[in-house]
């Protein structure tokens, strides 16, 4: 009999996302099958400190030590500081194999603005939208409703929809407290609907089926996690708006530079699909979308995420 593979998941994080990935790294803990692997669990605080399985503190040089004894590494960290690329960057300098999309892809991903400037070079219809900091946002002036959100954030935190001029500025501040940068758009008529990406062990790059979002104005952190939110995989759509969309998805990965999963978030509009964001770490609970998506496809989570190990391999 082979030996297990070790692999240690990494979840927490220093970001607002925290509480979300601890969530995902727990489930993905459990669910990979206890015959092929023997899992590691590690967490980081929001202050940084790296716990072992035992939740003691052991520092990055500790958490070194346990990444080295591991064969792969499944980073479940949301947001800055993980998803971002900065904990595909350690497992880069450590030279081990790990989960999901590299530091380049992570990072491009991470900054909705850099995810437009992509988009928009491969045809990729996204908002409108202005970049403004603290030093600039006092400029800004009112002419229709917007959406404004921190460049690099997560779960909507910091997100608002600004209906009026007076909402404006602590709209700008809310996500200012979360982000140097942040972006004003023009708001997206449209419904809102994912497709998740994944590069299999195989190399084969395929789409999931879609999944709608029905929420009323934006879909904010308590329609995320409050379970009250209404998901539809797959997503009720003609040929023509499937196929634009399953393409786009496509585009937008290849584009990046992804590997593992993503999700690339859309609006679906009267004008075809409009790109909304590429979370390279997305939720990851089985009952997250990415995990629903795929089991509407006939792969189940924990076949899932075994593709996802394998293909690190
Ligand atoms: N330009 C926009 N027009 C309409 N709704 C938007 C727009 N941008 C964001 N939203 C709404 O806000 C939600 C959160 O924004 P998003 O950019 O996805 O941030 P996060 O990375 O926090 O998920 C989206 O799921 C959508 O409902
Ligand atoms: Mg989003």
């Amino acid at each position: 009999m082979s030996a297990r593979t070790r692999v240690a998941v990494i979840g927490g994080g220093q970001n607002c996302e925290h509480e979300v990935s601890l969530a995902s790294a727990a489930s993905v803990a459990a669910a990979l099958d206890p015959g092929t692997y023997d899992v590691v669990p590690l967490t980081i605080d929001r202050d940084g400190t790296w716990r072992d399985r035992g939740l003691r503190p052991i520092g990055l040089s500790g958490a070194a030590q346990v990444l080295r004894g591991c064969d792969v590494v499944f980073p479940v960290v949301h947001g800055p500081r993980g998803e971002d690329g900065a904990l595909a960057a350690l497992c880069e300098l450590a030279g081990l194999p790990y989960v999901g999309s590299g530091i380049r892809p992570g990072a491009l991903a991470m900054d909705k603005w850099a995810t437009k400037l992509v988009a928009q070079a491969v045809g990729i219809a996204t908002a409108p939208g202005v970049l403004v900091s603290a030093a600039t946002a006092g400029h800004l002036r009112w002419t229709h409703p917007v959406v404004v959100k921190p460049v690099a954030a997560g779960s909507s935190r910091g997100v608002s929809l600004v209906r009026s001029v007076e909402t404006l500025r602590p709209a700008l501040d809310a996500a200012l407290a979360l982000d140097d940068r942040v972006l004003v758009e023009d708001v997206v008529e449209g419904r809102e609907i994912d497709i998740a990406v994944l590069r299999c062990a195989d190399g084969a790059v395929v789409a999931s089926p879609a999944l709608e979002i029905v929420a009323d104005g934006i879909f904010d952190y308590d329609d995320k996690y409050g379970g009250e939110a209404d998901l539809r995989v797959p997503a009720a759509l003609d040929d023509v708006d499937a196929k634009a969309l399953e393409d786009a998805a496509l585009a937008a990965y290849d584009a990046l530079g992804c590997a593992g999963v993503a999700r690339v978030d859309f609006f679906l509009t009267s004008a075809g699909p409009v790109l909304n964001e590429v979370n390279t770490v997305p939720g990851m609970t089985e009952h997250s979308q990415v995990p629903r998506m795929f089991a509407a496809a006939g792969l189940g989570y924990a076949d899932l995420l075994d593709e996802l190990v394998r293909s690190a391999r």
